[in-house]
């Protein structure tokens, strides 16, 4: 059973292809990725028109790229599978489109797939799978969530937030900071050189009681800081990025700690962009080593959007016997 999967919900054109034959863990046979990260910055952020024409630029060298690869040919393909959504509708479309087209072009079945089931499955490509049933964490740039994860298709929602997510909050204070797109990495690649106790920043719910997050407050304390600062800021600017990461990674390293001790589970799976983060991971490894549990994360390379994880996903879903929705009528369906 050969998968092709694309992805191009937002700002990366992700192509791959995965094997999965029998019941063991999809493999990937073979994956090319283009990201759109520096023809955006210009923008200071992700500008859809021009991610939807630039997806369609790379969309078919990048499957040439992942065939050769893998050393097989398109005919060999048995499902195409492509991100459904969420993500910009334009952007999608593209990948929706392609798909479709390749699969009448084959006579093949296509499955649209959750952009959000991919990351959160894509940890099962690391050398270290995680087994079911764990805690998920998706952290990405417009999700913030904590599941309980029973199986493939078997998702319990347990919290969110309730405003911004994460990887907003790392972006919009890293524009504030004056620092480029996407803020994320180099929030973090500054933070390194701050002091992260150097500033006094809100924890937003971390007592709530619940596992909801809420993150918009922390951009306007940052923003006020900076202010406060005026023209200390360029001085200051590393120890305001340490302090803002330290107030995001502790409150998800908390919440995912609640997470756990409810659900009685003792596997963290760890997914999404902000994944990438070294100082959330190395907290949450420290958390849950302490209480004697395991914690898995995607590839660092396949924490951010790719097509392997959108392949993997549909792969994991036709062995569990639910890609009944593949559809064969090639109609463009997607879920902005
Ligand atoms: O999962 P992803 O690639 O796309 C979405 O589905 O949203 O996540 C992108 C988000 C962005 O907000 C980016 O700033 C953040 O992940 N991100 C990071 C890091 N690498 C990516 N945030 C903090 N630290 C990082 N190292
Ligand atoms: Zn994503």
């Amino acid at each position: 059973m050969l998968i092709l999967g694309i992805e191009s919900s937002c700002d990366e054109t992700g192509v791959a292809l995965v094997d999965a034959s029998g019941s063991a863990v999809p493999r990937l046979l073979g994956h090319a990725l283009h990201s759109q990260i520096e023809m955006h910055q210009a923008y200071g952020g992700v500008v859809p028109e021009l991610a939807s024409r630039d997806h369609i630029r790379r969309v078919l060298p990048l499957t040439e790229a992942t065939l050769q690869q893998s050393g097989l040919d398109l005919a060999a393909v048995d499902l195409v599978a492509y991100t459904r959504g969420p993500g910009l509708a334009g952007a999608l479309l593209v990948g929706a489109g392609v798909a479709c087209a390749i699969a009448a072009a084959l006579d093949k079945p296509t499955l649209g797939v959750h952009h959000l089931e991919g990351h959160l499955l894509s940890p099962f490509l690391s050398a270290d799978p995680p087994e079911f049933p764990f805690i998920a964490l998706l952290v990405s740039g417009g999700h913030t969530q904590l599941m309980r994860v029973d199986g493939v298709g078997r998702y319990e929602l347990l919290g969110e937030t309730i405003d911004d997510a994460a990887g907003e909050a790392f972006d919009k204070s890293a524009k504030l900071l004056g620092l480029g797109y996407p803020g994320g990495p180099a929030l973090s690649r500054l933070a390194r050189q701050g002091d992260p106790e150097a500033f006094k920043l809100p924890r937003p719910l971390l007592h709530s009681g619940d596992l909801d997050f809420s993150f918009a407050g922390l951009k306007t304390a940052v923003l006020t800081q900076a202010r406060k600062l005026g023209t200390e800021l360029p001085a200051r600017q590393a120890d305001l990025a340490a302090s803002t990461q330290a107030a995001i990674v502790e409150v998800l390293v908390k919440k995912s700690v609640a997470a756990l001790k409810q659900s009685g589970l003792k596997r963290l799976v760890v997914a999404g962009g902000v994944g990438a983060n070294a100082s959330l991971r190395e907290q949450l490894d420290a958390a849950c080593a302490k209480r004697g549990w395991r914690v898995h994360y995607p590839e660092l390379h396949l924490c951010t959007d790719n097509g392997a994880m959108i392949a993997l996903a549909a792969g994991m879903r036709v062995q569990a016997g639910l890609a009944d929705r593949a559809a064969a009528d090639y109609a463009f369906d997607v879920r902005p």
